[in-house]
Parts: C-alpha cells; structure tokens; sequence
C-alpha cells in the first residue's frame, strides 16, 4: 500500500475508535442539532465526525460526557490562562455575586481593571470595554475610519481578528464590510508597496503581532516595526491586536518589540476566564467616545462594565498574573516547543511547533513558515492523525493543532505531552512526511 493511502487507512481507524470510545459526546451532539446547527453555536470547536462534550474542568484537567479525563493543553483558545477553577478568580466571583448583577450604572469595577490594564499597556491612555475580541476589533476599526475619515483597511491574509474580521482563505463572506486591502503576512515590500498606492486613504493597519488562529506565526521584529512606520508615515493608525498575543509578556508583544500602536485591542484571559474584550490607545482618538463631548461617538453595549468579567479581570490580573507568574508561563511554552521540534529533529519527521511563549500550533511540514502561504502544501491528514491520536492519549487540543498553555499546567503535564508524541512518532513514523535534508534551525 503506498503511504499516501496507508495514511488515510490509519486516520480513519483513528476515527472509527474515537467513535466507538465516545457515544455520549456523539448522542448529545445529535441531541444538539435539532436546536443548534450541527449541535454547534461556536464555529471553532466543531470538527467532524463530532466534538466532544465536556462536563467538568479542574485546574488543567477536562473531563468529557464519556468519563474520559484529559489535560487541556488548548486553554479556552488563550482565554482560560488561569485554569479552571482558580481560587482567587472564584472568590472574587462569588464576592462580586453578593453585591448583585445588573446594576445598571457605572461601578466602581469598571475604573479598577482599566488601571490594572493600564499598567501593562501604558500604549492605552484611554479604554473601552466590550464583551469579545470581535467587538473590540470592529470598534478600533470603525474608531480609525472616523478618526482618519478614510475608508481602507489594511489586513493580513491568514489573520484572524472576530467571527466577522477572518481573513483565512483572504476573507469570509460574513465579514463586515470593510474597504480591506488583504496582504501577505511577514511581507513588509507588499505592503509598502500597498501604502504607495493607497496611502491617502489608509485609515489603519489592523495586524497581529503573531498569527494565532493562522497557525502561530510570529511575525518578525522587523516586519511589525516596518508596519508601525509605514502606518507613521501615511497618517493612518496602526492597530496591534493583541487579543492572543497580549499574554507574551507582561506589556504584550508590543512591550517586547517596543513598538507603541496607535491602538491595541485584547480581551481573552483580561476577563478572568469571562467574556471580555478592551480597544484603547491614542487619548486624541479615544477622547472621541466621550459621552460629554457634543460630537461624541456612540459605543454602547449592556454588558460592556458587566460586573462578573469586571470583577474576575480584576482578581487575575491584580493578584493572580504576576510578571514573574507570566513569564514562567511563557518559559514552560518555550521549554514545550523547543522539545517537540528537537524531537521531530530526531525523529527525521517533517513536522513542526510553531509559536512563541505558551502559544504553539503542530505544523505538517519542516518548511519555515512565514505566512499563510507556506502552509499551502502541507498534508492536513497528519495533522488530523496527530489530533486524534493525542486526545487518544488524554492530550485535548484544537483540532488545527493548537495548544495555549494555562498557569495550571506545569512541567509535569508537559512531560505527558511530550512523552504521547514521541509514542505518536514512533509509532506513525512510516506515515509521517520525513524532513528534507536541510533542516530547520
Ligand atoms: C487575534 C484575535 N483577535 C480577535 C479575536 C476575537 O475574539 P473573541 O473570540 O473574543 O471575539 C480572536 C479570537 O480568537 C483572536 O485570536
């Protein structure tokens, strides 16, 4: 049997077991399609045949509909930094419950996580809230089209910055309806060479500092430098999403590479494990949402100060995410990543974990990977065996190969990780791509 078709009888056993070993998950998910499309009201976590159904988390540990226990290496896509179930985050929950929801004012809460915010990202001299990334995106965007009084939207490809600004493929169909210019990642001639041409109507560059969603790929130094002057340069705002990459460091990426955006947006872990979302930056552009000005811009939203993601943003970031904390974190992800691929090197495997600090994505391919169009070749079937045959092994990941690493998770589950690939490897080794004869660095 050549290997091209050994692979597909392999990932189909592989699914045929993960089948068999999951009735419940598959029967709730039956159950959950006659009220939810395809039983799924969040795109991301679907995967066929069916996702699992989880019915309890602790600390670094997932439990699913079928008793099965896993570590969760995938931490709520970077917003469950903190675990499942942190002590701190609980009891500041529960304190704020006492006080009573819905209070349909300002709180006190709202100020004290602006500050706590502030002090991370002083590039936010002014902030709002809002209730996820996607929102916190659309109104930096619509903030810098009213701002500039222009139309166009610089964007990269594979990039991904809301249910509404995917940029995957080059676009969705259900994104708003920006004026998007679409480059290449990590092409900094390409988008000089945009700005050139339409400069006089740039109203941003709406970039993240590495591709989360599009695979981890880190965008070089150089490249997000040269897109904060080329912003600079024809008067449009640099926005830095900082939805995922905002916990590289304890000012973010942008405090790494000590670039200062003209906005940034986050959210993810700032909530606490809440739903949450922040745009801020430039007093001059954020003064325009004072509601005391005459000409002030409308941001609205019930929930924006809601008082649960006010008060467990506050506890985790104030008391919880320390910088030491953080940067052991990010040391645990790099220890992670150097591991694998040192592993994949050894192995003669073609394969990758791209990332940077506690985010990495698993790659089918030992090419260097720079933009979505490096991954155009790579065989998605190995990554889907990877898959299946990691959460066989109790090892819950996103299905693209993701994992975000919680402060929970220690050395000793890395370990676990570690040891259920090297037992993957060896055991798929003949189905894997095996690495050209230059090998990455
Ligand atoms: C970089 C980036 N921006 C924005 C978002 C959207 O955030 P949310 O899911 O909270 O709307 C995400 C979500 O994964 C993201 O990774």
């Amino acid at each position: 049997m050549s290997v091209h078709n050994a692979l597909d009888v392999a990932l189909h056993a592989a699914v045929a077991d993960y089948v068999a070993h999951n009735p419940r998950s598959q029967t709730l998910c039956e159950v959950a399609a006659h009220v939810l499309p395809g039983g799924n009201t969040r795109s991301v976590l679907y995967h066929p045949p069916f996702p699992l159904t989880m019915v309890r988390g602790e600390g670094c540990w997932l439990w699913d509909a079928d008793g099965h226990v896993y570590i969760d290496t995938l931490g709520e896509f970077t917003a469950g930094l903190f675990g499942h179930s942190d002590k701190t985050v609980r009891a500041a929950l529960q304190e704020a419950l006492v006080g009573g929801l819905n209070l349909s004012s300002h709180t006190a809460r709202e100020a004290r996580l602006g500050h706590e915010i502030q002090r991370r990202f002083p590039s936010m001299a002014l902030m709002r809230f809002t209730n996820s990334g996607t929102e916190a995106n659309l109104m930096a965007v619509a903030a810098a089209t009213v701002h500039t009084g222009r139309r166009k939207v610089m964007v990269f490809d594979g990039a991904y910055h809301g249910g509404v600004l995917s940029f995957a493929g080059g676009g969705s169909p259900v994104n708003v309806p920006h004026d998007w210019l679409v480059a290449p990642y990590n092409d900094l001639e390409y988008a000089a060479a945009l700005v050139r041409r339409h400069g006089a109507d740039l109203a941003a560059i709406l970039v993240e500092p590495m591709l989360g969603s599009g695979g981890c790929i880190p965008g070089t130094p150089a490249f997000l430098r040269g897109l904060r002057d080329l912003a600079s340069d024809c008067n449009a705002l640099l926005i830095l999403d900082e939805v995922m990459t905002s916990r590289l460091s304890f000012g973010g990426r942008q405090a790494l590479l000590d670039i200062t955006p003209d906005l940034t947006t986050a959210g993810k872990y700032l909530g606490g494990g809440l739903s949450f979302g922040v745009f801020g930056g430039r007093a001059d552009v954020m003064d325009r949402f004072d509601p005391r000005r005459s000409d002030a811009l409308a941001h609205a939203g019930t929930f924006n100060n809601n008082v649960l993601s006010m008060a467990a943003g506050h506890a985790a970031l104030s008391r919880v995410l320390t910088a030491e904390a953080l940067d052991a974190l990010n040391a645990r992800g790099d220890h992670l990543r150097e591991r694998l691929n040192a592993l994949f090197a050894y192995e003669g495997v073609a394969l990758q974990a791209t990332g940077l600090g506690s985010l990495l994505t698993l790659h089918a391919t030992d090419r260097p990977i720079r933009n979505a169009g490096d991954l155009a070749g790579s065989d998605l079937r190995v990554k889907d065996l990877l898959f299946f045959d990691l959460m066989a092994r109790g090892i819950f990941l996103a299905r693209r190969g993701m994992m975000a690493l919680s402060l929970p998770l220690g050395e000793a589950e890395c370990d676990c990780v570690l040891g259920a690939m090297l037992e993957i490897v060896e055991l798929r080794q003949a189905l894997l791509p095996q690495r050209h004869a230059v090998q990455l660095m």
